[in-house]
């Protein structure tokens, strides 16, 4: 690939993460929060789907749990940039505590790590992997809720 097409490829991801970052940036405490909070109820309906599966309510096939953990990865990633500075509170009620803001690279953390658990789960093919790479995934969801979650009344 000549040298001008590779630097103009590479300008051209700079400017949509100088884009996306500016849109969250610029994105009220009140719609992060609202916004974040979509994205979790995505990862619940995920995990509702693989709750289903791991019941046998619903048949395990490799098309259905890749389809939900890639449903659920990607939700994470976007809730991933929706927790900015200042967005602890706002017009809406938040779950969120404090120690996110405080303790940021291990929530940060935490949340690449469930996403991955969520990435690994979306390879698995036999049913004798998907109970323990499912439970992998839910230790995530609870050690961050437990972490840096108000228990919801
Ligand atoms: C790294 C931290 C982290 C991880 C991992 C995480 N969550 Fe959350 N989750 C939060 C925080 C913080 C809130 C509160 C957001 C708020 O109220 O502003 C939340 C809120 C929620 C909510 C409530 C949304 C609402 O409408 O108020 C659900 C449901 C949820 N999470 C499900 C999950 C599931 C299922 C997983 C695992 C697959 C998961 N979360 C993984 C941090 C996390």
């Amino acid at each position: 690939m000549p040298m001008t097409t590779r630097r103009a490829g590479a300008w051209s991801t700079a400017a949509t993460l100088l884009t996306a970052a500016v849109a969250v940036a610029s994105m009220s405490a009140t719609e992060a929060i609202k916004q974040r909070q979509l994205e979790m109820e995505g990862v619940r309906n995920g995990m509702a789907a693989l709750g289903a599966i791991a019941k046998k309510e619903q048949p395990f096939t490799a098309e259905a749990v890749g389809t939900a953990a890639g449903k659920i990865a990607d939700h994470l990633a976007a809730a991933a940039e929706l927790f900015p500075e200042g967005s602890d509170a706002g017009d809406v009620q938040t779950w969120a505590k404090p120690e996110i803001w405080t303790d940021r690279a291990a929530f940060d953390e935490l949340l690449e790590s469930t996403r991955q658990a969520a990435v690994g789960l979306q390879g698995v093919t036999e049913p004798e992997a998907f109970g323990p790479a499912l439970g992998k995934l839910g230790a995530g969801c609870k050690s961050c809720h437990d972490l840096y979650r108000l228990p919801k009344q």
